[in-house]
């Protein structure tokens, strides 16, 4: 069964659930999508530009939806749970995309056999380039994982991994797009300090960042690699390299993986 048999419901239709929903209706074969927000301008909104249900209430999505997934903040997780936790039953599916918020927590007010899965996506889904990290509860199933993966492939990759390595997938690809701004951000400073104009610089930056990332990606070659293969004996790559690792890139980077990772444990608490 592909995902546009089901009937999915999406609470919250902020920048993620958004997201989501135009990715679901941007489908050839588009699941019937029912959404629900506490912004009634949002509602409005979701309404007119993807023609979908609009809900009276958290309750009346849950009960008419197969598929229910939550796209609210974090803290909002418990009270819309609550809301709503009686109406689910085994052959619902629950999924939650909150950072931080534990597959227990999602359970804790559900009957042991509803299934849940906790997914965590990244912000570069808001043009379906995402990468979603998908993790299931106690009762998820392979079919489960496998549909919560084909509602994300519609923004972007997915990935199915233990929940015990969310912490670690929230530092690396849910941080990450911050961290690769970062240095866009540095890099076109610098390029500015150098004595070029910042238009120029953006699309140099930009392009050398995708084509970079690109050539790692189709070639499959280790970066260490690639690397030596623009360094050449006392040129300008290597100059500017011993720079990167004197100012102590590599150690930042390091430093701020393990700084993210730790916060996303004691969030998770
Ligand atoms: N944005 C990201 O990059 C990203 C990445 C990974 C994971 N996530 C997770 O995705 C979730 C959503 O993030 P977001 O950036 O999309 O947040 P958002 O833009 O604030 O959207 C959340 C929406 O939920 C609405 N809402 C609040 N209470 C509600 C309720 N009881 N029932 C239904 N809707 C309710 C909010 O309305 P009001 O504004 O009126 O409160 C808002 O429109 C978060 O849990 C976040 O951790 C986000």
């Amino acid at each position: 069964m592909t995902i546009a048999n089901y009937k999915i419901g999406i609470i919250g239709g902020g920048n993620m659930g958004r997201a989501i929903i135009k990715g679901l209706t941007g489908l050839s074969q588009s699941p019937e999508i029912t959404a629900w927000d506490a912004d009634e301008n949002c509602r409005k909104n979701l309404q007119q530009d993807f023609q979908i249900t609009i809900a009276q209430d958290n309750r009346e999505l849950a009960d008419n939806c197969e598929i229910i997934i939550l796209a609210v903040k974090p803290q909002i997780v418990p009270p819309v749970l609550a809301e709503i936790a009686d109406i689910f039953d085994e052959d619902k599916l629950l999924i939650s995309i909150a950072a931080g918020v534990p597959c227990k927590t999602l359970e804790k007010p559900l009957a042991a056999k509803v299934p849940a899965v906790r997914i965590m996506p990244n912000t570069p889904a808001l043009i379906n380039r995402g990468i979603a990290a998908i993790a299931a509860g106690r009762s998820a199933t392979e079919k489960h994982l496998t549909i919560a993966g084909n509602i994300f492939s519609c923004l972007g990759e997915s990935v199915i991994v233990p929940e015990s390595a969310m912490d670690m997938v929230t530092a690396v690809s849910g941080s990450g797009p911050a961290y690769v701004f970062l240095v866009i951000e540095a890099l076109l400073d610098a390029a500015v300090g150098i004595g070029m104009n910042r238009d120029l610089a953006r699309k140099l930056v930009i392009e050398t960042i995708l084509g970079a990332t690109e050539l790692v990606k189709q070639t499959g070659k280790q970066p260490m690699a690639l690397k030596d293969m623009v360094t050449s004996p006392g040129g300008t790559t290597i100059a500017g390299l011993a720079e990167l690792e004197k100012n102590g890139l590599r150690h930042a980077f390091n430093e701020a993986l393990q700084s993210a990772c730790q916060r996303s444990q004691e969030l998770g608490k």
